[in-house]
Parts: structure tokens; C-alpha cells; sequence
């Protein structure tokens, strides 16, 4: 599936532009800053793809990516803190939340969780949501590269008690590293299995 198309297709400033709702689609959600076009970037091999950076804030819309023609992939502005002026962040905030909570094709939303911090309050928050909405979420771990093997454990225990209080959550958690590619294959393979 992602050796085939994979293509931009449109950023979303409202829930009026979301595209038609004819697939399957997953979304990549978490705190700014936190990977999530990285990830984008390592799954779908294509470097410049989904716009990354250093300044937490930087991607503002809603962008949907088509992978070949039976799902979207969609890159979600981050929670949390970021680098916009405040009602800018506010209006992205609400369409993010209007969006998870009412995009009837999304399948399954990736949580992502920087694997140095853990799961936070504002993470809590998004996984409150998508309980509420019944929309499935899995925790993906990030930037894996920086913590060592042995801290590793006691994130992984922290993330997994946090996921046990969450109906809508799958149990099992990803593990990756955009940077040096680890869990991308693990990650494409799940990805392939949703319809
Ligand atoms: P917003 O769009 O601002 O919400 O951020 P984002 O979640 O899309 O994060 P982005 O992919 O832009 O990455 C943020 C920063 O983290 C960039 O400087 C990336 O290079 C870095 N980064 C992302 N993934 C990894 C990783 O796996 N390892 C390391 N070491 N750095 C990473
Ligand atoms: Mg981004």
C-alpha cells in the first residue's frame, strides 16, 4: 500500500472542506511539536511531504494525504502550546476537536506521545474525546531515538496504565523513531489492515 500513491490533497481550515467521506481514513493527533508530519514524512518515505519543524505550531490546518485511492491520511495541527497568536490557535483547537469527534470515516486516530514525556493532561484530554466519540485511538510513541533502552520501561509502563483508563484505546503501543526508522514498517503494516 505505501510502496503505491501518495499524494497531497488539501489543507482544511473548516469542517465544510473536509473531502468527501468515500474512505477509509486515519489521523495523526498529539501535542505540537510532539512528530506527527515527521511520522507522516517516514511513513510515506517522502521528506518534504508533510511540512515539519522545530516551532511548535507549524502546522495549522487540517491536510489530508491520499494513499493510493482507498485511504486518506490526515495531519492534524498539534495541542498544546504553540508559536501563533492566540486566537489563531483557538480556531484551529475547535476545528480539531469538531473534526475528531465528527469525521465519521476516521477509523482509527494515532495518539502520538513523545516516548521522553509520557502521556500529559492535554493528552488525557484528546483521549477523553475520542472516547466520548467512540473513535479507536493507539498510542504511538516518538522520537524513541532519544530515550534510552533502560528509561524506555518506565515510560512504556506510564503510557499503558494511562491507556487502561480509556475505553476507545488499543492496548498495544507503538514504538518509533522518524529520525532513525524504527516502528515505520510496524506502523505501515497496521495502517494497511484498517479498511
Ligand atoms: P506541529 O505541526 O507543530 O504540531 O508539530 P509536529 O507534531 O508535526 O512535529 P514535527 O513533525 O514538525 O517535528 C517537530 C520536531 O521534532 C522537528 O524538529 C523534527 O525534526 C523533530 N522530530 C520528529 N520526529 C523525530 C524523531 O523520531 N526523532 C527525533 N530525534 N526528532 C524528531
Ligand atoms: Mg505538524
Amino acid at each position: 500500500l505505501f510502496a503505491g500513491q501518495v499524494d497531497f490533497l488539501k489543507g482544511v481550515v473548516a469542517m465544510d472542506g473536509l473531502p468527501p467521506a468515500d474512505r477509509a481514513e486515519v489521523c495523526f493527533a498529539g501535542r505540537s511539536n510532539v512528530g506527527k508530519s515527521s511520522l507522516i514524512n517516514a511513513l510515506t518515505n517522502r521528506k518534504g511531504l508533510a511540512r515539519a519543524s522545530n516551532t511548535p505550531g507549524r502546522t495549522q490546518e487540517i491536510n489530508y494525504f491520499t494513499l493510493g485511492d482507498s485511504h486518506f491520511l490526515v495531519d492534524l495541527p498539534g495541542y498544546g502550546y504553540a508559536e501563533a497568536p492566540v486566537a489563531v490557535v483557538e480556531k484551529w483547537q475547535r476545528l480539531l476537536k469538531a473534526y475528531l469527534a465528527g469525521r465519521q470515516t476516521l477509523r482509527r486516530a494515532f495518539v502520538l506521545i513523545d516516548a521522553r514525556h509520557g502521556v500529559k493532561p492535554v493528552d488525557e484530554e484528546i483521549m477523553g474525546l475520542l472516547d466520548s466519540a467512540a473513535v479507536t485511538f493507539q498510542a504511538v510513541l516518538t522520537k524513541a531515538d532519544k530515550v534510552k533502552a533502560k528509561d524506555m520501561d518506565r515510560v512504556l509502563d506510564q503510557v499503558r496504565g494511562r491507556l487502561a483508563t480509556h475505553p476507545a484505546a488499543f492496548p498495544e503501543i507503538v514504538l518509533t523513531s522518524s529520525e532513525k526508522g524504527d516502528g515505520i514498517a510496524t506502523l505501515r503494516a497496521i495502517i494497511a489492515g484498517i479498511a
